[in-house]
C-alpha cells in the first residue's frame, strides 16, 4: 500500500511501491524492486494494452473509406490467416496500421517501432515502408509518386513488401468481407509479444 491517497493501483496485491517522487532519490534497492516487478508487468500488460489500442477503435468513424481502420486491420489479418501465413505475419497484418490515425505520416515507422523487436527483419523492413509501397496502387492519387518504391528494387525484402501491400493492404477495405473477430487474434498477439526481443529496433 502507498501512503499517498492518489497513488495508482499496483498490478499485483503483493507488490510494493517506491514511494519517492524523483528518480534521483531511488536507491539500488528501489531499482531492484522496480525491475523485479517490471518484467512480470510487461509480460502481462504489453500485449493487452496494444490490443486495447486496436479494440478502442472498433466503432471509429472514417473519412471516406467504407471501413474504418479497425475493420481494415481485421480484414488484413483474416486474409493473411486464411492464406496460411504464419502467426507472425498474421499479427503484423493485424497491427500494420495501428498508428494510422494517431501518427498518420509516420504510421509505418510507428508499427515498425512497436513490433520490430519481436518480428523478423523482413517484417520490420516491410512495416517501415509499407505506405510507400502502397503508392504504386494509387494510380490516380494526385500527390504520390507511384514509383517511389523503386528506390528499394533488388532489396531482399522488396518482394515481400510488394506482396503484403498488394494482397493484404491496398485491397482490404471491403465492407462485405467476413472478418474473424479480434478475439481470434488475441492469443497470437500475446505470443508474439512474449518472444525474446530480437534487438532494439533501429532505423536504417
Ligand atoms: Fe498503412
Ligand atoms: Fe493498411
Amino acid at each position: 500500500m502507498s501512503t499517498h491517497p492518489k497513488a495508482s493501483p499496483l498490478l499485483k496485491p503483493d507488490w510494493r511501491y517506491v514511494e519517492k517522487i524523483s528518480l534521483e532519490d531511488f536507491t539500488r534497492g528501489d531499482w531492484a524492486l522496480l525491475n523485479a516487478q517490471r518484467s512480470q508487468y510487461y509480460a502481462e500488460e504489453q500485449a493487452r494494452q496494444v490490443l486495447r489500442m486496436l479494440a478502442d477503435s472498433e466503432h471509429d468513424t472514417t473519412f471516406g473509406y467504407q471501413v474504418n481502420n479497425y475493420r481494415h486491420s481485421l480484414q488484413s489479418a483474416t486474409m493473411a490467416h486464411r492464406d496460411g501465413l504464419d502467426e507472425e505475419d498474421v499479427v503484423v497484418a493485424l497491427l500494420h496500421d495501428i498508428g494510422f490515425i494517431a501518427c498518420p505520416q509516420r504510421h509505418g515507422e510507428f508499427a515498425a517501432a512497436l513490433l520490430g523487436a519481436y518480428v523478423s527483419e523482413r517484417n520490420e523492413w516491410m512495416l517501415r515502408r509499407h505506405a510507400i509501397f502502397q503508392d504504386v496502387h494509387a494510380h490516380h492519387h494526385p500527390d504520390v509518386d507511384p514509383n517511389a518504391r523503386e528506390r528499394w528494387r533488388g532489396h531482399p525484402h522488396f518482394e515481400w513488401a510488394a506482396t503484403f501491400v498488394a494482397r493484404y493492404d491496398q485491397a482490404t477495405v471491403d465492407p462485405g468481407y467476413e472478418c474473424a473477430p479480434l478475439s481470434f487474434f488475441e492469443p497470437m498477439v500475446a505470443r508474439i509479444f512474449a518472444r525474446p526481443q530480437r534487438r532494439a529496433p533501429m532505423p536504417d
